[in-house]
């Protein structure tokens, strides 16, 4: 089997199954709307972009949310993935009213410059397809953890420093993504099932391209982008996961983890390894294991 360096699509049930990301997500819509109804009250049109859109079920509720506080303003939004099923999946549910953007947030193309309001949730912590000797960066050697980290500390500025140049002067921004401490509990099932048979070979096969960095490092990167201190406002705190129960937890990991997998695991495999998950998330105590598990970070920032 080819080693997995590829881009982890989310999978066709990825907007059905990620109550979690839609509890935040809905957080940052509400914050950029009222962010942009105090500096953009007058304007009569509004360029919006949201980032790592996914299928773009929560673009599309940004887009009624703009339409609501914004009743005369003409709407021009659109919504940039990696992946171009979910970026075509966005403009045909939209009805061709969010436009869609196929690129990387590491490489901006030319059509996302002169922007009000960008958003983004759940998507700047995804790194390139990197090869590491290990699943997942917890459980990486310390040498080799530094080294991802500084990859990643590296793609976090690239990916704001895109977002500084695409925004106008008075731009806004509203990004979400995770940090450090993140959805431990869950890797710990994971990464036990990966040390179990018949998935102990594919543990180094595959490499869940994630990293949550330090609030540190991510206000650091914020500077290095270009915005300066006072244009930058941080909250971090952390949440539960809104799944409550082994199925719906189970559903949420197989909606961002399906696609990259299936390109190390055989589909029997890959069944085998989400039912064996439900079954050992029927063993934890699930308030325990939900609490606190996301580690949130809002971030609000205007362009001067
Ligand atoms: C967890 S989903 C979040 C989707 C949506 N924003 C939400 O909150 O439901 C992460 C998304 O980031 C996208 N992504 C990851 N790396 C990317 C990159 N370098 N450029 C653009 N999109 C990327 C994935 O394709 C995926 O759709």
């Amino acid at each position: 089997m080819e080693e997995l360096v590829k881009h982890f699509d989310m999978s066709d049930e990825y907007a059905n199954n990620s109550f979690s990301q839609q509890t935040i997500g809905r957080m940052v819509i509400q914050y950029a709307v009222n962010m942009a109804t105090q500096v953009f009250a007058d304007c009569r049109h509004i360029r919006a972009l949201d980032i790592a859109c996914g299928p773009g079920n929560l673009t599309l509720e940004f887009l009624h949310a703009l339409e609501e506080n914004f009743p005369t303003a003409t709407i021009d939004l659109s919504g940039l993935d990696y992946s171009d099923g979910n970026v075509k999946r966005l403009v045909k549910n939209s009805e061709s009213r969010i436009r869609g953007i196929t690129a990387s947030f590491y490489d901006f193309p030319p059509e996302t410059k002169e922007q009000h309001i960008i958003i983004s949730n759940e998507g700047l912590h995804w790194q390139p397809p990197y090869k590491t000797s290990n699943l997942y960066y917890l459980y990486l050697d310390a040498a080799e953890r530094k080294k991802y980290e500084a990859f990643a500390c590296k793609n976090l500025t690239t990916a704001l420093k895109n977002i500084y140049g695409a925004l106008n002067p008075g731009g806004i921004a509203v990004l979400q993504f995770g940090h450090e401490g993140g959805l431990r509990n869950l890797w710990q099932v994971v990464y036990e099932i990966f040390m179990e048979e018949p998935f102990k070979k594919y543990s180094e096969k595959v490499n869940f391209p994630i990293y949550y960095l330090p609030v540190e490092n991510i206000h650091n990167a914020l500077g290095e982008a270009g915005f300066p201190d006072d244009t930058i406002t941080i909250t971090s705190f952390a949440q539960d996961l809104t799944e409550d129960t082994p199925i719906r937890v189970t559903n949420l990991h197989r909606a961002v983890s399906e696609r990259g997998y299936s390109q190390v695991l055989d589909p029997q495999v890959l069944e085998k390894f989400y039912a064996r998950m439900e079954e050992k998330l029927n063993e934890v105590n699930m308030p325990e294991f939900r609490k606190n598990m996301w580690r949130r970070t809002l971030i609000q920032l205007h362009k001067k």
